[in-house]
């Protein structure tokens, strides 16, 4: 196992539309422990996800967990996903706008506000090579759609980049900055994930 080198914004990679993984390339010892480094190395960030092109694999795989911690023993946990080749059905088109960071744009902490459907289902191949299928919601959901977007070249800042525009409210605000002026006292898990984000100055939702 190690801890693999998160690439920053800019880096090209970011940029690729991440190639399908076949079924017999899954259980390769090469991808398995890829897989195995992702993992560790989103744990250690601490993030919430990671796809492959942040560590500079353009291929369509993203891991992902959210689990209960010290700070939020209530949070409803998501546990670990490995999956490739995902594909996102959108089950609730209701847009949930919350903030989230992302372990390739700055990790002293740039933030922003990022609308994303409430509920989805997601289905691809696990770390097996079988199929997965996962439906989630609120704070989940955000995960996933964030680390899909990783391996269609899509960082949150394509998201926001409208409103930005618009300058109908802030969108984008260093870490400091958000928990100081926007961050809400509502108990959602969106936001309580943000604040323990906050701890430790990097968060992914998926990030
Ligand atoms: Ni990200």
């Amino acid at each position: 196992m190690a801890i693999l080198d998160v690439v920053q914004i800019g880096h090209p990679v970011l940029w690729e539309h991440a190639k399908e993984v076949d079924a017999s390339e899954i259980v390769t010892p090469e991808t398995q422990q890829l897989v195995a480094d992702m993992v560790e190395t989103m744990r250690a960030a601490p993030g919430v996800g990671l796809a492959a092109p942040q560590v500079t694999k353009s291929i369509r795989l993203f891991v992902g967990e959210a689990l209960p911690s010290k700070r939020r023993p209530d949070a409803s946990p998501m546990e670990l996903l490995v999956i490739f080749n995902p594909v996102i059905t959108v089950l609730d088109r209701t847009w949930n706008e919350d903030w989230e960071g992302c372990l390739s744009i700055d990790r002293s902490g740039m933030w922003g506000k990022v609308k994303r459907y409430q509920r989805v289902r997601i289905e691809g191949l696990g770390p097996d090579a079988q199929p997965v299928v996962r439906e989630l919601e609120d704070f989940h959901a955000r995960i996933v759609q964030h680390e899909t977007d990783h391996l269609d070249g899509i960082l949150f800042f394509d998201r926001i980049y409208e409103r930005l525009k618009k300058r109908e409210q802030p969108v984008i605000a260093s870490f400091d900055n958000y928990t100081h002026f926007y961050r809400t006292n509502k108990a959602d898990q969106s936001s309580t994930m943000a604040t323990e984000a906050s701890d430790t100055q990097a968060a992914d939702t998926e990030h």
